[in-house]
């Protein structure tokens, strides 16, 4: 297929509606004839939908078939539908929350969950994934951090990174191969005051710093789409910032693909009041270089008159429709429209043993053992009394897992059910019977947090702390004198203060998938030996929001109580409640023999790693750098390589760390990337035994 003879070959309106994505329902014959829906309402022919290039959230092989049957019969050209829809983490196999999974420090962990996520969402017909979302986030309030790899940029590019080479494959026209789209373009994860949708609340200094890492890694992976964000940017709406989109995204960092809009994020620039209406609107996107306007239909209506009226260059359009024809070339619809979309496969194959065991595999690495009071955890033989509203709930797949199904979703107690001597259902009434069952109990187990519906898009809190009713659940049953292990399911870090003091063991659960259960039983139970650790710092104190591990240093670091003068709070501590990079294991590992170990090539660093506890464990090792001295500030600790061994007990291995480069940098006065020079430090080791290399550059 020659690309650029069909687009010779396409009207101004068939070129335009290359450049629409509409609901799959809009297709369906009740939706064209009906009088007063969507259809009628944006005043869409029934042409006008029968020329969109593409189609959004479809997850089921059958109705892909039937649209794009339908849709050939009817187009001159037979220039195939692409569908797309968000896979975030999983299709029917839901994998742990990204969030989650990111505290496995694993980039593996993550080319995994993509490339099994595409191998089951391919069947139902999806060419397109809205995913992976590389927002940069340290605001909990902001309820769309679920969908993020936390406050840390080197995880945040190598996340993105190995999340679009799982997802795209070897070649974009394997029939399980979902392209890409990095989102959202850009610092989504900035909004003000963590209220979604808000203005990004950081300065170019810092988005070049630290939050484009994610969208880079996506790039440099070779993503083939990326999508543009709600929010304001330096005083112009991302999606038609034709700095960000033009100079940025495709001339720095190199984006060759197709851009997209957010939902109506084009229209709604008239209500930022940067658009005069819907027209001014659509032609300040193309401006910016967006391809591919989402939902609304503006495109459609608009593009045309645009051309038109000379207000757009018809070469605008062109380059847009070409990308998008690429794209669809590359996928290898021309070749088979109904690439991937597999009735019975789509059936048997997710959720099937397989997928299930890699569900598992990730939600065993990324549960985090916050507090292990006294070695409590894990249980041997204590008689358990399960508690708390969420212990009964198969709600915990988490947000973004459309397709995947709570009713089969065992809860804790089904799974826990062979291990539990009273299992205590009535936790409102405080009853008799119910005092007496947890009187016979050892250990209290308390599954609490947040519902599914707490967390995701459109879900910001102001204040992010276990419900009050909860706490005073858990002071209540303190007063019973046994051992509680509180278990916290959520899409966000949780300002656990109140009663941290109150609980022996707290395992930070998140929303760990379709597996979720027989994790937190293995885990409870010692089969799986936590290992994760926080890639968002949890604060004490909401107050204390946005509190992150690589912040800058302050002319006045806090020095104690009796400086007052000095960068702190007078009603709270500055330190957070737990940091990222926390997190337990049943075992204990030893660092030592710390070096320089770099080839002509790559800085490499050596270190030996011990288990000297008696279960054997992954051991994680991060590697800060610590800037002494260079020319702009720094964090006074910024990740730049990690690793991690499963080591068994006693066992003592030598691990070779890589050192990311492109982390050894600071931005200048003019926004430039420049390498660091002289004398650098590296860190690593447990926080009381911290150990150094120094390394001239
Ligand atoms: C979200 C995007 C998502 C899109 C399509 C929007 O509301 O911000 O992340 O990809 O909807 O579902």
């Amino acid at each position: 297929m020659n690309i650029k003879t069909l687009l010779a070959n396409l009207t101004l309106e068939e070129k335009a509606g290359q450049l629409v994505q509409l609901p799959p329902y809009f297709f369906k014959k009740e939706a064209l004839q009906e009088v007063a829906g969507p259809v009628q309402r944006l005043k869409l022919r029934e042409q006008d939908i029968f020329q969109a290039g593409s189609v959004l959230g479809i997850g089921n092989p059958q109705e892909m078939i039937d649209i794009q049957t339908m849709y050939l019969s009817k187009s001159r050209h037979k220039i195939p539908l692409v569908f797309m829809a968000d896979i975030i983490h999983g299709y029917k196999t839901i994998f742990p929350i990204p969030l989650a999974l990111a505290g496995s420090f694993s980039t593996q962990n993550f080319y995994k969950m993509a490339r099994a996520s595409a191998e089951e969402a391919t069947l139902s017909g999806i060419h397109v994934t809205f995913s992976p979302m590389a927002d940069l986030v340290k605001d909990p309030r902001w309820g769309r951090v679920m969908e993020a790899y936390g406050e840390d940029p080197y995880l945040s590019y190598h996340y993105a990174y190995a999340m679009t080479q799982g997802y795209q494959g070897k070649r974009l026209k394997n029939k399980d191969s979902l392209a890409a789209c990095i989102k959202h373009f850009a610092a989504y994860g900035a909004a003000l005051a963590g209220r979604d949708y808000a203005q990004a609340s950081i300065s170019l200094h810092d988005f070049y710093q630290q939050y484009d890492a994610g969208y880079r890694g996506a790039v440099d992976a070779g993503v083939r789409m990326a999508m543009t964000s709600f929010n304001v940017f330096e005083g112009i709406p991302a999606t038609i910032h034709q700095t960000l989109l033009r100079k940025i995204l495709r001339k720095r960092m190199g984006f060759k693909g197709v851009t997209i809009s957010d939902y109506d994020s084009i229209i709604e620039t008239v209500v930022h009041r940067v658009s005069q209406d819907d027209q001014d609107a659509v032609r300040q996107a193309l401006l910016a270089t967006v391809d591919i306007e989402m939902a609304s239909g503006a495109y459609i209506k608009h593009i045309p008159t645009l051309v038109k009226q000379g207000l757009i260059d018809i070469e605008l359009i062109d380059q847009a429709v070409l990308r998008v024809l690429k794209l669809k070339k590359d996928l290898g619809l021309f070749q088979n429209p109904f690439k991937g979309a597999h009735i019975e496969k789509e059936k048997s194959f997710p959720l099937s043993a397989p997928q299930l065991a890699i569900a598992k595999t990730l939600a065993d690495e990324s549960i985090v053992l916050l507090k292990n009071h006294n070695h409590l955890l894990p249980l041997s033989n204590q008689k358990i009394a399960l508690l708390g509203h969420l212990s009964n709930s198969g709600a915990l797949l988490g947000p973004w897992s459309w397709h995947g199904n709570r009713e089969i979703t065992p809860s804790l107690h089904s799974v826990l059910k062979p291990f539990i001597q009273s299992s205590v259902e009535d936790t409102q009434t405080w009853s008799e019977a119910f005092k007496q069952q947890i009187k016979l109990a050892d250990v209290m187990i308390v599954m609490t947090g947040e519902e599914e519906k707490e967390s995701g898009e459109a879900r910001s809190k102001t204040n992010p702390v276990l419900a009050d009713k909860t706490i005073q659940f858990i002071k209540q049953l303190k007063a019973f004198g046994k051992p509680i292990v509180l278990i916290v399911t959520a899409g966000r870090p949780l300002v656990l203060t109140p009663i941290v003091d109150d609980v022996h063991a707290i395992l930070y659960a998140y929303f760990l998938g379709s597996q979720a259960a027989y994790t937190i039983t293995d885990t409870l139970l010692g089969k799986n030996n936590p290992s994760a650790k926080l890639t968002m710092t949890f604060p004490r104190r909401v107050g204390q929001i946005p509190i992150m591990y690589n912040h800058l240093n302050t002319g006045r670091p806090f020095l104690g109580q009796n400086f007052t003068y000095t960068s702190h709070y007078i009603d709270e501590s500055n330190l957070p409640l737990f940091t990222f990079g926390d997190g337990l294991s049943y075992t204990t590992f030893q660092f030592s023999q710390f070096k320089d170990a770099s080839t002509n090539d790559d800085i490499l660093l050596s270190i030996t790693v011990k288990n000297t506890g008696t279960k054997a464990g992954y051991a994680i090792v991060p590697v800060y750098l610590h800037q002494p001295l260079a020319p702009a500030a720094l964090p006074n600790r910024q990740l730049v390589g990690m690793e991690k061994r499963f080591l068994q007990p006693q066992e003592s291995q030598s691990l070779l760390i890589n050192i990311d480069r492109q982390f050894l940098t600071y931005i200048d006065d003019t926004y430039q990337r420049q390498p660091l020079k002289g004398k650098l430090s590296f860190v690593t080791g447990e926080e009381t035994s911290l150990l150094y290399v120094h390394k001239e550059i």
